[in-house]
Parts: structure tokens; C-alpha cells; sequence
């Protein structure tokens, strides 16, 4: 019977997924591509987080660079913001799972969230979104935010830092771009 149980959870999420990829430009403008599990240390490295950074992933997905962020550091704190249904669900139950405390998933839209907390912020957006987000991060961020993005940078500011990717396996050959505010 238990099995039976796990057949239809394992199909209706697979449904679930479907329905949402092809509802997903209802919700968002960018898809729901995570950042390869191999480049999630670097992304960590690039961030250069302290034992009490504050961490906002800006359309969060399923939350796996945030997670990875907080491990082993319960001083730290994340927040991740996401918009489409699947990844948010996703993320709610890697939070489920992993009994972290100190991250925490909303759904939304980052343009309406208040950046002003963060002391480190990672995006994974293509360049029309970072564009238009860039004046509210002139705006609210503190002086001394790093902010890390998987390669895409804003047209209107040069990055202070760029980042190649050790792996040069297609799937992983990765720039970071770090901006500190
Ligand atoms: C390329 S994925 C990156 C996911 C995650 N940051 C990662 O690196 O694994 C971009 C995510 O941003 C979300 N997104 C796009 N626009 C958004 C908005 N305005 N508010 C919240 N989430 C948004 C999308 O739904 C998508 O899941």
C-alpha cells in the first residue's frame, strides 16, 4: 500500500512539474534553471561570507545556494525569494528536510522585497532583470554588499571581480561576476 502511496506522490509531482514549466512564463521572466550542484562551492567561495552574513538569493529556486551557504554556520542567516510555484516548493521542502532553521523561503517578487538586510546577495537572472534591478540595489543596499551573479553582468557597471569556473566541462564552465555595493 505504501507503495502505492509513493507512485502517486512521485507522479503528481512529476505532473506538478510539467504543469508549472509550461505555466512558468506566467510567473517569471527567467526559467528555472538551478546552478549546477558542482559549482555550488565556488558560488559559496566567491560570496566570502562571515559568520554572520546575512544571505538573499533573488529568485531562489530550489533554494540550494542559500542551504549551502548556512551550512554549519547557525549564526549565519538566509532569505530566498521565488515566484514560480514548482522551485518554491522544492525549496520549502529541501527546508523541510534539511531542519535548517536559519533559512527562510518566500514567495514573491523580489522587486517588492526590501534588500536592505542583506549583507551578501547571489543572482542567477538574465541581464534585462539585472538592469532593472540594478537602481533599487544602488538604492537599498548598505555600503559593503557583495553581490555575486552566475554569468550575467550589468550593462551599466563593470564588475569588480570576475570569476572563471574551475571545471571546463560544458554543463559547469561558469563566470561569477562579484559587485560590491
Ligand atoms: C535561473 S533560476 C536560478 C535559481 C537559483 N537562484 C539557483 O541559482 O539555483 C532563476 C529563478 O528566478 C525566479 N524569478 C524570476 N523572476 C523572479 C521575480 N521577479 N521574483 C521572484 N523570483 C523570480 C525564477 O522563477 C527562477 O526560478
Amino acid at each position: 500500500m505504501i507503495f502505492l502511496y509513493i507512485v502517486i506522490l512521485i507522479l503528481f509531482l512529476f505532473i506538478l512539474f510539467l504543469f508549472t514549466s509550461f505555466l512558468t512564463p506566467l510567473f517569471s521572466k527567467v526559467p528555472f534553471v538551478p546552478v549546477r550542484g558542482r559549482i555550488v562551492d565556488e558560488i559559496i567561495a566567491a560570496l566570502e561570507l562571515k559568520d554572520d552574513s546575512v544571505l538573499y538569493d533573488l529568485g531562489c529556486g530550489d533554494g540550494r545556494v542559500l542551504f549551502a551557504g548556512v551550512k554549519d554556520f547557525p549564526n549565519r542567516s538566509a532569505l530566498g525569494i521565488e515566484r514560480a510555484p514548482f522551485p518554491y516548493l522544492c525549496a520549502k521542502i529541501r527546508k523541510v528536510f534539511s531542519k535548517t532553521k536559519n533559512v527562510s523561503i518566500i514567495y514573491g517578487d523580489f522587486f517588492k522585497l526590501d534588500f536592505s538586510p542583506a549583507t551578501h546577495i547571489f543572482i542567477y537572472l538574465f541581464p534585462s532583470i539585472l538592469d532593472e534591478l540594478l537602481p533599487k540595489f544602488e538604492k537599498e543596499l548598505k555600503q559593503g554588499t557583495r553581490l555575486v551573479s552566475c554569468d550575467f553582468q550589468f550593462s551599466k557597471r563593470k564588475p569588480d571581480e570576475v570569476i572563471k569556473t574551475k571545471s571546463k566541462d560544458w554543463q559547469t564552465n561558469h563566470t561569477i561576476y562579484v559587485y560590491h555595493f
